[in-house]
């Protein structure tokens, strides 16, 4: 687990509440999380110890959904909204590996994020990565934002992972997700990651324990829910399924458990 000096007073933003990108990193082993989120971290690990073998399979799933639309399904453009902090093979490098000209917009709100922005935006010179501080609620800046760099008349992939739980029902994600996949042309794709409600009550109690410490709220959803974010799209096989049964690999994190996690990809007919 990474641990870190106790913020200074000239960090730009409040590191007494919990924060889903800097709890995240914690979850991962980084070092970009402060006391609040460290002990928000630790409670859940604590009633749901199998997060930590969660956030790495969330991981994983990235990499083979972005392996996938490179090398499979030909994509070359990114749309990666609730990016997180820096982490191992980030969604510019898996892609870049395979396709040096692809080109990834970043999107996340949280301060500390754009902080470490500049980790993300080591573009190969064929291809380039750019950074948007903005709320996935603000579709409309976030695509007139991103035609700066991806070409809306050709196919994008969005990627939704670990972030629409961060919008609650009455904020309409579906609506939210609707606006996204209606900007893009046919033949670009979704991604999503979304934590399970019907797996495992574990989730959900600690969830919930997690909600009450002032953090912005977490919503868990049912398969059936997180299905229906890719109405309108083809779901590729194997569809929306627990994400480390996502086309995994010999030695995937999380092979014989069930983690609370669902993740899918759909292309847009
Ligand atoms: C759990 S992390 C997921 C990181 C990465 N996508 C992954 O799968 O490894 C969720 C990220 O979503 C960001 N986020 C949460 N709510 C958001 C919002 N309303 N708009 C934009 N980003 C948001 C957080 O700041 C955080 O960086």
């Amino acid at each position: 687990m990474g641990r870190q000096k106790p913020a200074g007073k000239n960090v730009p933003f409040d590191t007494s509440v919990p924060h889903i990108a800097r709890v995240y990193d914690y979850w991962l082993g980084g070092k970009d999380n402060y006391e609040a989120d460290r002990t928000a971290a630790e409670q859940v690990v604590a009633t749901f110890p199998d997060v930590l073998v969660s956030v790495r399979a969330q991981r994983a799933f990235l990499g083979r959904a972005v392996h996938y639309l490179v090398a499979e399904a030909g994509i070359r453009q990114f749309l990666d909204i609730g990016t997180g902090l820096p982490a191992a093979n980030n969604t510019h490098e898996v892609a870049q590996r395979i396709a040096p000209e692809s080109r990834v917009v970043y999107v996340d709100n949280d301060p500390i994020v754009l902080l470490h922005a500049q980790a993300l935006l080591t573009s190969s010179p064929e291809g380039e990565t750019a950074y948007i501080d903005a709320d996935i609620r603000d579709t409309g800046k976030i695509l007139a934002a991103a035609a700066d760099v991806l070409d809306f008349s050709q196919p994008v992939a969005v990627m939704l992972l670990g972030v629409l739980h961060c919008i609650p029902d009455e904020d309409d994600p579906a609506a939210i997700v609707a606006r996204l996949t209606v900007a893009v042309p046919p033949g670009s794709y979704l991604v999503i990651a979304h934590p399970a409600s019907d797996v495992t009550e574990q989730l959900s109690r600690s969830m919930g324990d997690y909600n009450k410490q002032g953090a912005a709220p977490l919503t868990a959803r049912t398969h059936a829910e997180v299905n229906s974010f890719f109405a309108g799209l083809d779901l590729i096989e194997p569809g929306v399924v627990q994400l480390h049964r996502w086309r995994p690999g010999t030695g995937d994190v999380g092979q014989g458990r069930e983690l609370p996690n669902y993740g899918g990809v759909g292309r847009k007919p």
